[in-house]
């Protein structure tokens, strides 16, 4: 995307995708919704009358916080929920898809929108399967999980539920919605560097440029989703799957990095012109509202932009 092109969606004035016409009813699930982004796209939903909207958080008391901040905006009680979903390990997920399973009578988009900037190296010891039987987990750089592996296990995990959905209720059309980043685009030369072996390489701490880390986990994820979308195309399953950029946006995305990344973020949201985090979930709301064209498309400013 040229830097006018970019600028010049950056200030648009992006519309409202979803309305009662299309929410009433339906059942919703937004990761990371207790903040930012992920908090006004589920406002959006309850206001828009949906029946569950499933605040998918790791926090049980900033999702208590979140969901009295949507009560109090929107006037729907009973409609928010908090459940606890921790990206950091893949048993939280495994537990959190389960439950889905077992409760939620229908869903009909999965946002997947929770993710972690860090420009330090942390990582986290997934276990598998085998961690009853004692087997030792595996030691993985913490964005890399959180935003590209649990979340791709999220959506897999989730898919059959949004199928059925599909099949159940003919008026749905349910999504899975990933939230990416066109940051992801200033690192290609990253990508290139550990092409051969892509989660090893992401897992080497000499070969780690961390000030790259967080673009490089979003730009990872975009041909992960390409993959899943040629993998499940909606003649089969009756879910589209898409992927947004939200555009430069005031969150606290920034919050668990260094005090001088965060001033520079801070500086550059000045100059650009960042969106609030309101006009940021509009854009992540299209990928309910957009038709099966923008299946496996990368979705910006409210159009497809490939
Ligand atoms: N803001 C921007 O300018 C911008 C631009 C492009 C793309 N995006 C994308 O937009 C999405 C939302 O970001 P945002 O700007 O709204 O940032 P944010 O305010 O920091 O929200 C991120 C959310 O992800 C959650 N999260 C982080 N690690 C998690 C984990 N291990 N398990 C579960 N949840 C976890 C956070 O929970 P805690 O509060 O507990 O940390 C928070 O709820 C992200 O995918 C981001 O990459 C943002």
């Amino acid at each position: 995307m040229l830097m006018w092109e970019f600028l010049k969606e950056q200030w648009n004035t992006l519309p409202l995708p979803v309305s009662p016409e299309l929410c009433a009813g339906k059942t919703y699930i937004v990761t990371g919704s207790n903040i930012g982004l992920g908090l006004e796209t589920a406002k959006h939903l309850v206001r828009a009358q949906a029946a569950r909207v499933i605040l998918a958080v790791r926090s049980a008391p900033a999702g208590e916080r979140a969901r009295e901040e949507i009560e109090a905006a929107t006037g729907r009680r009973g409609v928010a929920e908090v459940w606890s979903l921790n990206l950091a390990s893949y048993d939280s997920v495994r537990r959190f898809a389960r439950r889905a399973d077992d409760e939620l009578d229908r869903l009909d988009a999965l946002f997947a929108n929770a993710a972690v900037y860090l420009d330090q190296w942390t990582t986290v010891t997934s276990t598998g399967d085998g961690a009853d039987q004692g087997e030792v987990g595996k030691e993985e750089e913490t964005s890399v999980v959180v935003n590209d592996i649990s979340t791709t296990l999220l959506g897999l995990l989730l898919l059959p539920k949004l199928a059925d959905t599909a099949r159940r209720f003919l008026q749905s059309k349910p999504r899975l919605v990933i939230v990416t980043s066109a940051l992801a685009f200033s690192v290609r030369d990253d990508l290139d560097s550990i092409r051969d072996d892509v989660f090893d390489g992401l897992n080497d701490q000499k070969k780690a440029n961390m000030r790259n880390r967080y673009a490089l986990s979003k730009l990872v994820q975009i041909p992960i989703v390409r993959r899943l979308a040629r993998l499940y195309p909606p003649e089969k399953t009756g879910v589209v799957i898409n992927m947004i950029n939200p555009g430069l946006c005031r969150t606290g995305l920034a919050r668990y990095s260094t005090w001088y990344y965060q001033l520079y973020i801070d500086v550059l949201r000045v100059l650009i012109g960042a969106r609030t985090a309101e006009a940021g979930s509009r854009t992540i709301l299209y990928g309910v509202a957009a038709g099966e064209e923008t299946h496996g498309k990368f979705l910006s400013g409210c159009e497809i932009k490939e």
